[in-house]
């Protein structure tokens, strides 16, 4: 049995109870994170709990818990859950007001504040020697000016995820101006001549804490790597391409718009960077 958290209680999933009233419900008004945990331990918490205060802080709702009061409500997530490798939810919404109204509610209703867990695949980059990567297809980018905040209105996101699939793909990559941005739900890095690149951070994409990982771990072991604009055409010559998440982790897009990336396998500096991933990943988590 999943067992979530609601407004300060432990509870079964099927059990927990949502006011149609919530905001969350009726306008998206929200921001939510993913945090990845493996065996039993966060992976770069502090990181999703700064971009969560930035979120919330962005579309001005007060945090109504501390640093460590995240940590506890996690921990004992965790703890009352099973599953060896999961992604914790978080959701906080501007609460349940008496009725619907665009303007902000007074400073007396409660934010609303849900978490749930989700059991979570072991990544490719894990084992990378069986790896396969994913197709993506490019797309319009149909989303607002602040994808910097993680916000639960993620109906364009949805609707570019959906095209992807629908022709059998596992990402679509976002084209904004001529520009590749992101994935729709991931950070978006591309391999040229040897040259890792990536967008660089703005309000056009989600500062993805993964990205940041790849960023440091590049820089830490001698890649090259730039963070810089991605025209379409730059995406489409690319010798690699990767999409980065906290629950895909690195994960190597094989094939874009039906067309082979490179060489239609998983390149050498993905197998690379995977490869650091993981060893940084089990050592932070304790695990080797
Ligand atoms: N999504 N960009 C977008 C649009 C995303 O939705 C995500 C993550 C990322 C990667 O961020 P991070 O490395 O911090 O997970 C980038 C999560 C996993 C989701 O919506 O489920």
């Amino acid at each position: 049995m999943t067992i979530a958290y609601l407004n300060g209680q432990f509870l079964p999933l099927a059990e927990a109870r949502i006011s149609p009233l919530d905001r969350g419900f009726l306008f998206a008004d929200g921001v939510y994170e993913v945090i990845p945990v493996y065996a039993g331990q966060p992976f770069r918490l502090a990181e999703h709990l700064r971009r969560l205060d930035y979120s919330l802080d962005a579309i001005a709702l007060p945090s109504p818990h501390t640093h460590a009061q995240w940590e506890q409500i996690c921990s004992e997530l965790i703890q009352r859950n099973t599953a060896q490798h999961l992604s914790i939810y978080l959701q906080i919404t501007r609460g349940v007001p008496i009725k619907r109204e665009h303007a902000f509610p007074t400073a007396t209703t409660a934010p609303t504040v849900f978490a749930m867990v989700h059991p979570m695949a072991i990544p490719e980059s894990d084992q990378p020697s069986t790896a396969t990567g994913i197709k993506a297809i490019t797309a319009k980018d149909l989303r607002w000016k602040r994808c910097d905040i993680k916000s639960i209105g993620l109906l364009p996101n949805l609707l570019m995820s959906q095209l992807a699939a629908s022709q059998g793909a596992a990402e679509a990559i976002l084209i904004n101006e001529g520009f590749a941005m992101e994935g729709a739900s991931s950070n978006l890095f591309i391999v040229k001549d040897g040259m890792v690149i990536t967008p660089p951070k703005s309000h056009k994409i989600l500062g993805g804490v993964t990205r940041n990982v790849i960023i440091e771990l590049c820089l830490a072991n001698n890649v090259a790597v730039r963070e810089e604009n991605i025209p379409l055409s730059l995406l489409q010559e690319a010798d690699e391409i990767w999409a980065t998440s906290s629950t895909r982790a690195i994960l190597p897009v094989v094939m874009l718009d039906d067309k082979p990336v490179g060489d239609g396998a998983p390149g050498p500096v993905w197998l690379k960077m995977a490869h650091h991933y993981t060893h940084f990943k089990r050592r932070l988590c304790g695990l080797e």
